[in-house]
């Protein structure tokens, strides 16, 4: 039913569903989500598959273009990446005039909006080779903001990472490569922080995803719907909530780690406190993802000999949310979020830096949506509301008020 005929047989009336529980605003053939039994999937390839065997570069290129690459086009594809992975040097003077304490998700969504000013042509691309343009773009770009926002928070020289490294391997050593310094890649941290990318690519019409697409069905550029959609991340009910997992955990242990009175708060109405990393909108059993990371956590600590007691604090608090009522009837499992802190911190990532690593892995996500919707031409996103406020009223004058 076309929308002339249903505001025709309805006169107009306006569905409201606040948080747009029930509504969905778009087609799309990217990312298959069944949240009552825990299946993901990206381009119909399982989520659990993708993590084991494949690399984030590939998965990038599976959501972004719909097929997984052969090598040729994988390597054209990268070569591209490479070849725009250069920043103008005028980021830097925009990077040196932050303070040095401001959060890095705020940095890297003002960064992401200046590229526009230095690459205009990124903004109206209507062919198809103009959208692969701009998106080699940002991917090439993209992980160079991400790791020189790290560096100038721990105030370490800026540095681009080399032609001869993988995708993954570049951001880690243009995150941690020291001046002077012969940085050796972890093979175990490089898969960890694959896996995480993976885990995160995508996740259908989330908030960020859905900003990205409602801002650029307006015809704004790529770099402004992203970062648009890095904002609407920031938040600690969505990507934000990995920082705020792990204050939490912290805050449980240097409180001598009693998990009972925590989870006594999260059950206490009149207590806003919310057991970080639970429950999400859209699962209603094990998020997937959670099942994945939770092993790699395991994984990456034995074989980097980290001890971390967060860990035995957060399985703690798992076992005792999958066994509450409270939690059961409200099918509240934890969710992608709850490991990954865990496993960004024995890498020696900075706490204040997860939500950006976060925006990393969701960026080809963010790209697949945004193109999707260009190529499929949807309208500009503007939904109705129902109006509450004041009817009619006449102009007081601001003597006579
Ligand atoms: N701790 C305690 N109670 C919770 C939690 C939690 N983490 N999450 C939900 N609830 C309760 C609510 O109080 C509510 O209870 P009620 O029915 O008695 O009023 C019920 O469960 C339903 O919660 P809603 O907030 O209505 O669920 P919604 O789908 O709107 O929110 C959300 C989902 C935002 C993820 C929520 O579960 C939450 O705040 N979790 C903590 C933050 C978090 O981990 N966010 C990351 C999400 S994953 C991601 O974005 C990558």
């Amino acid at each position: 039913i076309d929308i002339k005929t249903l505001r025709g047989a309805t006169g107009g009336v306006v569905t409201i569903d606040p948080g747009y529980k029930n509504t969905g605003s778009c087609q799309s053939a990217i990312t298959f989500l069944n949240g009552e039994e825990g299946v993901l999937r990206y381009r119909g390839y399982s989520i659990e598959e993708l993590a084991e065997k494949a690399d984030f570069l590939e998965v990038a290129y599976l959501l972004i273009f719909g097929e997984l690459p052969t090598k040729v086009q994988l390597d054209k594809f990268y070569n591209d990446i490479l070849d725009e992975a250069i920043v103008d040097d005028d980021i830097k003077k925009i990077i040196d005039a932050f303070p040095k304490n401001a959060h890095p998700m705020g940095v890297l969504s003002s960064l992401t909006s200046a590229l526009t000013a230095f690459n205009p042509s990124s903004v109206n691309v209507d062919s198809e080779e103009e959208m692969y343009n701009a998106i080699v773009k940002i991917m090439g770009k993209f992980p160079v903001l991400v790791a020189w926002t790290m560096r100038k928070k721990q105030g370490m020289p800026l540095h681009y990472g080399s032609r001869k490294l993988g995708y993954v391997e570049n951001v880690l050593t243009m995150m941690f490569q020291k001046p002077n310094d012969e940085y050796e890649i972890n093979p175990i941290v490089k898969d960890a922080l694959d896996k995480l990318l993976i885990l995160h690519a995508d996740h259908e019409q989330n908030c960020s995803t859905s900003t990205v697409r409602i801002v650029g069905s307006s015809h704004a550029g790529l770099f402004a719907s992203l970062s648009a959609g890095i904002s609407a991340l920031w938040g600690p009910l969505h990507g934000g909530a990995n920082q705020a997992v792990l204050e939490m955990l912290e805050g449980i242990k240097a409180d001598g780690g009693d998990t009972k009175k925590y989870m006594a708060k999260a059950k206490d109405k009149s207590d806003p406190f919310r057991l970080m990393g639970f429950g999400h909108r859209v699962y209603k059993n094990f998020d997937p993802r959670a099942k994945i990371i939770k092993v790699a956590a395991d994984e990456v600590l034995a074989d980097l000999g980290v001890n971390d007691p967060v860990l035995d604090i957060a399985k703690g608090l798992e076992q005792e949310a999958l066994s509450d009522q409270y939690f059961v009837d409200r099918k509240l499992y934890p969710n992608v979020d709850f490991y990954s802190g865990i496993i960004y911190r024995a890498m020696g990532i900075p706490v204040e830096m997860f939500t950006v690593m976060f925006a990393l892995g969701r960026l080809p996500g963010w790209i697949a949506q945004w193109r999707e919707m260009r190529l499929r031409k949807e309208p500009i996103g503007r939904p109705r509301q129902i109006y509450t406020g004041e009817n009619y009223r006449p102009f007081v004058k601001l003597e006579d008020r």
